[in-house]
């Protein structure tokens, strides 16, 4: 059987808008717009704004183009459900050359993060590892999760069940960046936060960053409760 082109499909819908709006801006959009409608399934301090800006965003687009924002998170979904070892907006995010409007920022395509991640957790490493509460991994400049993606795989291969027992932690300064990470982190089924926010001036829990829980963080959150006392303990 001829397997899907995930890419091309959502390159098909994508391109549906081309005309009206810029690539930029329905990239963007479409982040917002799945970012909220994950995040919002719980109750947060931003659910409201961030609702509001939702409808303000879907409503900008007459119904026959917003019946499209469904369908690419379909794909995305189908995309990484079939194959979790890719960063697939990540990948679009280049292909799409959208990353020209970042001043030409660039993600560690996923071979180089696997192998990355591998050589540091060869041996008895992650063994070793999971006689701990929780493993926690931080990439504090997270880009579209390319590192976090592989480190979630290779615990998976080391006999760790990531989605309980791993808390992913991802900074970014860019929100562009932030919601892709956030996205394939909650489709991963991660127990992730993602916050947006300049790594260096305001790291972590800084009172002016936004912060985004993934689902599976929000189903596990008193497991991973000393996070918010260390975040407390240290002014952030
Ligand atoms: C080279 S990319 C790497 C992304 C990801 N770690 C990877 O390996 O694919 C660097 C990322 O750092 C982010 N960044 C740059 N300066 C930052 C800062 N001060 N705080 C947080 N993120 C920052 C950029 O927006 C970009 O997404």
């Amino acid at each position: 059987m001829q397997k899907t082109d995930y890419k091309k499909e959502f390159i098909k819908t994508f391109d549906m808008f081309r005309g009206r709006y810029s690539k930029w801006q329905v990239w963007n959009d479409f982040l917002y717009l799945t970012a909220v409608s994950m995040a919002n399934l719980f109750p947060t301090a931003e659910k409201q704004k961030r609702e509001a800006q939702y409808y303000e965003i879907w409503n900008k687009y007459p119904k026959e183009l917003q019946k499209l924002f469904p369908s690419l998170i379909d794909i995305v979904t189908a995309a990484l459900t079939e194959n979790a070892e890719q960063d697939f907006l990540g990948t679009l995010y280049h292909e799409l050359r959208l990353h020209q409007q970042q001043k030409g920022q660039f993600f560690t395509p996923y071979d180089i993060s696997r192998f990355m991640v591998e050589v540091q957790f060869c041996g008895n490493d992650m063994i070793e590892m999971k006689n701990k509460q929780y493993i926690s991994v931080n990439d504090p400049a997270c880009g579209a999760g390319s590192l976090l993606i592989a480190f979630a795989n290779v615990a998976k291969r080391h006999g760790i069940n990531y989605q309980k027992d791993v808390l992913f932690v991802a900074q970014d300064i860019d929100q562009t960046a932030a919601l892709m990470c956030y996205i394939q982190l909650s489709l991963l089924g991660c127990p992730a936060i993602i916050i947006v926010g300049d790594s260096l001036l305001k790291p972590d829990m800084h009172p002016d960053n936004s912060l985004w829980f993934t689902p599976f963080f929000q189903l596990n959150r008193w497991k991973f409760r000393d996070i918010f006392v260390d975040a407390a303990a240290s002014g952030s």
